[in-house]
């Protein structure tokens, strides 16, 4: 059984490991941590906080929940329910990581599974979703959650093409 959340103060260490988890693997950047790296901690905290509870001008309200499987921590997700059209097309509504360790063992579909769930329930009847199209991982995710390729573009970062996709939640 997933359990999904807010991040806590007490946090902290089983971050950090998520984190170094991912450096220790090559990655240089931590999927839908929205700058836990690069931010003091308990600012973090505080930031994601602000953003599921008053949100921001230009996005929104947002959720960063981390993910658990039991006690442990599987992965990150972004759930940008209040994004306008723009930005939703240019970012897309919802972002997530799955810790090296932990991939390629289900856990991203549920996830998205989840994010959709609860994008239906705060009132969306879409959502897009954004991915580079050298990342089969997150494509075969997005199309087992019943994703539609609507777009390809370069224009988000050069040289790298991304590939967006259309969820559709009413039913
Ligand atoms: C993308 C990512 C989230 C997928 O997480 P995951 O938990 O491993 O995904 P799942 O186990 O749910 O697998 C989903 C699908 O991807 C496929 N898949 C997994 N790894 C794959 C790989 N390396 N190459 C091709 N397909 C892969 C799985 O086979 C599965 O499809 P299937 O059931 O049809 O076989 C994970 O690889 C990750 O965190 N990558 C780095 C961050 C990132 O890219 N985030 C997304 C940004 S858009």
């Amino acid at each position: 059984m997933m359990k999904y959340r807010l991040p806590e103060i007490g946090d902290k260490d089983i971050l950090q490991k998520y984190v170094k988890e991912h450096h220790d693997n090559g990655e240089a950047g931590v999927s839908a941590s929205v700058g836990l790296a690069a931010t003091e901690y308990s600012e973090w905290v505080e930031k994601i906080r602000r953003n599921a509870a008053g949100g921001d001008e230009q996005w929104g309200r947002s959720l960063l929940y981390l993910c658990f499987d039991e006690d442990r921590l599987v992965g990150l997700l972004s759930i940008r329910y209040e994004l306008p059209e723009d930005l939703s097309l240019k970012l897309g509504d919802i972002g997530y990581g799955v810790r090296p360790s932990e991939r390629g063992k289900g856990y991203a579909t549920e996830m998205l599974r989840y994010a959709l769930a609860v994008c239906k329930e705060k009132g969306r009847q879409e959502v897009i979703l954004g991915c580079y199209k050298d990342n089969p991982a997150s494509a075969a995710t997005i199309k087992k959650n019943g994703g539609v390729l609507i777009n390809e573009s370069n224009g988000y970062n050069e040289g790298r093409i991304s590939q967006y996709y259309r969820i559709m939640l009413d039913s």
